[in-house]
């Protein structure tokens, strides 16, 4: 089987509040999907990597310049439904049901390549595949009406990151049948009944989503 790359990129950035995509905002001399999918190309495993933007894009080509991969430009209303609408370009560009196919965000802009071989080592002769993800550091509560109904068991329970690694054969049925609120791939592969293995990812493979978030990749990125 062969291993594809696909990364939404279509998303408003509305908690970001950049003024624009958070994605093509710039951290460290680029811009944030330019850090993105530099990481990726210098994994060598895979075959391709293809980027899923909003059909009206008008700024993915400047702010990747060089970039040789896929572009589809069939994003969504929401990030499951620019997934999905990436695999299937995947399957107009001949990939197969066996083959693996791993979503990254495109804002998690701080991606190492040794991450993603991990990830890989780990799920490549699975059955079902799995996800990177980071044991919660901080004790949970429920909150009813502004105040704490109960404390959450923290022991056992994860943070998802990306990248997300299944068959294609596997995620397009589980993406469509779970819709579009799901947040990501493992929730809808979940849904089927199937349990995704959890990889320790890294502190600093988090997602940009805030406006404090981008003077902290800065940081890093600028002291690698
Ligand atoms: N994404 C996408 N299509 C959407 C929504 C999100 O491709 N309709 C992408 C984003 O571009 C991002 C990733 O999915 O790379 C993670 O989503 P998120 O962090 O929620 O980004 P936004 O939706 O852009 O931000 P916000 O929710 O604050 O508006
Ligand atoms: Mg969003």
């Amino acid at each position: 089987p062969r291993l594809f790359a696909l990364v939404p990129c279509a998303g408003v950035g509305e908690r970001a509040g950049a003024g624009g995509p958070k994605q093509y905002a710039r951290v460290a001399g680029r811009s944030l999907v330019a850090h993105t999918l530099a990481a990726l190309a210098a994994v060598e495993r895979l075959s391709g990597v293809m980027v899923v933007l909003s059909p009206g894009d008008a700024q993915f080509e400047q702010a990747a310049p060089g970039y040789t991969g896929w572009v589809e430009r069939v994003g969504g209303a929401t990030r499951a439904e620019s997934v999905a609408q990436g695999l299937a370009a995947l399957v107009d560009h001949g990939a197969q049901p066996h083959d693996w196919v791993l979503v990254h965000d495109a804002a998690r802009c701080l991606l190492q390549p040794a991450w993603v071989d991990a990830l890989i080592d780990a799920c490549q002769d699975d059955e079902v595949g799995g996800l990177l993800a980071l044991p919660v550091p901080d004790t949970l509560k429920q909150e009813a009406g502004g105040r704490v109904s109960a404390t959450v068991e923290r022991a056992g329970k994860w943070q998802a990151q990306t990248p997300q690694m299944f068959r294609l054969g596997l995620l397009r049925p589980a993406l469509v049948q779970a819709g579009a609120a799901v947040t990501d791939e493992a929730s809808a592969i979940e849904a089927l009944g199937h349990a995704p293995k959890l990889v320790r990812g890294a502190l600093e493979n988090f997602k940009v989503t805030y406006p404090q978030d981008f003077e902290l990749a800065e940081r890093l990125l600028r002291t690698r």
